[in-house]
């Protein structure tokens, strides 16, 4: 006895239940094509991001002060790869190659996070980027365990765990370069002030603002907003300023009632310049990552003759 197809209202239907009843959505369940473009698009874009901000830490290996901060580097840096991969995995899981993901990464069709486009001028930087950068990812990234699509949610508790080491490691620099002398306590004010608003920029622009966060929240692929997971990294992370005698650069922070912060204007021209391809450093960033990815071709092509890979 032939049975009949579902009809596509059902289709949905079914789908939102799941989504209600705080189901995983699994590769194989049938989802809208919104939903599915959608983590196409974020998914791809957080693995671009991961594999890009391997760019100016990995400046800094040869330059480590001490053999002991050279391994820390390296151990934090090979994870970000690790995370790449991991999320590439998730998103090649709607249907999309990897090969095409890069591709348009290196048409422009696809962005990855702003923050990456700022130099890390010395070894400062290092700390202040595990410290706010990666201290910002986990904000975001905690709460994108409970998001609703399978495979990116248990992608991120696998990389959770390797990102609270990354934000330590980074505040144990800043730590040690306020012990320091004069000068490296300058150093590491004149890091904090290059990275904070790039770090509160990771977030996306305000709520209000945000052309995603609807369908985001809608589909609970996001679970708080922007602005929710910006305030929480702000309020967690300003306490660890003062602590090590750092001062956050924001004359128009102001402490409310209830103790929580409430953060300056953002410069959203700068990060909308810099989304655009007009910060300091995208060019660089998008040429390494085309050159890498062209030198690494013989990989890829061998394990393709060997069937560990597929074209
Ligand atoms: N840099 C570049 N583009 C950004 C951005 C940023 N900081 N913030 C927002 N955008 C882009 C969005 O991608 C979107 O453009 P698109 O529609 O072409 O993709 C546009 O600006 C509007 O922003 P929305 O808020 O509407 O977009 P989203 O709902 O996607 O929110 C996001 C942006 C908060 C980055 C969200 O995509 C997200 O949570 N992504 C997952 C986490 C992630 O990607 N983090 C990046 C850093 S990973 C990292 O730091 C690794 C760590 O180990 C160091």
């Amino acid at each position: 006895m032939s049975t009949i197809a579902p009809s596509k209202e059902q289709l949905l239907a079914e789908f939102e239940s799941k989504i209600a009843a705080e189901m995983k959505i699994e590769p194989r369940d049938w989802m809208p094509d919104e939903y599915r473009q959608h983590l196409v698009r974020q998914i791809s874009q957080h693995a671009h991001s991961e594999v890009i901000g391997m760019q100016p830490e990995g400046n800094w290996i040869t330059r480590a002060p001490s053999l002991r901060s050279k391994k820390i580097l390296l151990a934090k840096i090979q994870d970000e790869g690790g995370h790449g991969l991991y999320l590439y995995s998730a998103a090649e899981t709607l249907g999309i190659s990897r090969e095409q993901f890069i591709q348009w990464l290196h048409v422009g069709k696809a962005k990855y996070s702003s923050v990456f486009n700022y130099p890390a001028l010395n070894w400062a930087d290092i700390g202040a980027i595990g410290w706010l950068v990666d201290g910002a990812a986990i904000t975001n990234q905690v709460s994108l365990q409970r998001t609703s699509y399978g495979p990116y949610s248990r992608a991120m508790v696998k990389i959770c765990k390797e990102e609270s080491f990354h934000q330590r490691q980074g505040y144990e620099i800043m730590w040690k370069m306020m012990e320091g002398t004069k000068d490296q306590q300058q150093m590491a004010q004149d890091a904090l002030n290059r990275w904070w608003w790039p770090a509160l920029m990771m977030f996306g622009p305000h709520d209000n603002e945000s052309a995603n966060t609807s369908n985001a929240m809608k589909w609970k692929i996001k679970r708080e907003s922007n602005d929710q997971l910006r305030e929480k990294f702000i309020n967690k992370t300003i306490p660890q300023a003062e602590l090590i005698g750092l001062k956050v650069p924001d004359a128009n922070l102001q402490l409310l009632d209830d103790e929580t912060y409430k953060h300056g204007d953002i410069d959203w021209n700068e990060f909308w310049e810099v989304v655009k391809g007009n910060g300091p450093c995208n060019q660089q960033r998008l040429e390494h990552h085309k050159r890498a990815h062209d030198n690494g071709a013989w990989v890829r092509e061998t394990a393709y003759v060997a069937g560990l890979n597929q074209k």
